[in-house]
């Protein structure tokens, strides 16, 4: 099995730092034998998130991705210690989906993002997704030159790990919680997800 790594971008900035690091990301986990998509917020029209509306065309894409992932790297601002309303509306959107899946995280901030990268953390936990033990923070000033590369030898080494870890631990999960959807065993999670 080919892992398959979702990134998302959530900055509405233009020239995010946060998505550029999503595509370094995306590309590290590439070398490491994933397929990857980029879903970048701001080009994508995602509605605020209603219970009453459940037939949103722009969510019913966004979904499509969401079920062809087996991990995800999620990409934040750091605002106000939180995430952007943009990710946050992202995560409001879906549940089950996330369920056996493994995420990574990324926080542009100048601090250590870890209060935002904690919220998301919860959100996923939330919806049995797995979560990789540690995040990334990026100085959005600092880290990157003008042509928006990288210059942070350490910096670059971590995003590398998290590519590789997602997917490395990203199959072993998504491959175990397939086998467990497909058995009887009722000692698991897994049972509350089988059909
Ligand atoms: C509404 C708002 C709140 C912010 N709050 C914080 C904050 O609490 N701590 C911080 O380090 N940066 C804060 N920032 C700065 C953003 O984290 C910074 O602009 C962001 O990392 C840029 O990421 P991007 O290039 O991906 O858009 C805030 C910015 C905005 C617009």
């Amino acid at each position: 099995m080919v892992v398959k790594i979702l990134g998302v971008g959530s900055s509405m900035r233009e020239g995010s730092r946060g998505t550029l690091a999503v595509k370094i990301a995306l590309d590290f986990a590439r070398r490491h034998g994933a397929e990857t998509r980029l879903l970048d917020l701001r080009q994508t029209e995602l509605p605020m998130y209603s219970p009453d509306e459940s037939d949103d065309p722009q969510a019913r894409k966004v979904e499509d991705d969401i079920n062809w992932a087996d991990a995800f790297v999620l990409a934040t601002p750091d605002y106000h210690g939180s995430m952007s309303g943009s990710m946050k509306n992202f995560l409001d959107h879906f549940w089950s989906e996330f369920a056996g899946k493994t995420f990574g995280y990324l926080c542009t901030s100048h601090e250590k993002g870890l209060t935002v990268m904690d919220q998301m953390r919860t959100a996923v936990r939330q919806c049995y997704g797995w979560s990789l033990p540690y995040g990334v923070a990026i100085n959005p000033e600092e880290d990157f030159n003008s042509k928006g590369e990288i210059t942070n030898a350490t910096l670059s080494l971590r995003i590398e790990m998290l590519a590789r870890d997602l997917t490395v631990y990203g199959q072993i999960i998504h491959e175990q919680f397939l086998r467990d959807l497909s058995s009887n065993e009722a000692a698991t999670f897994v049972a509350h997800y089988r059909k």
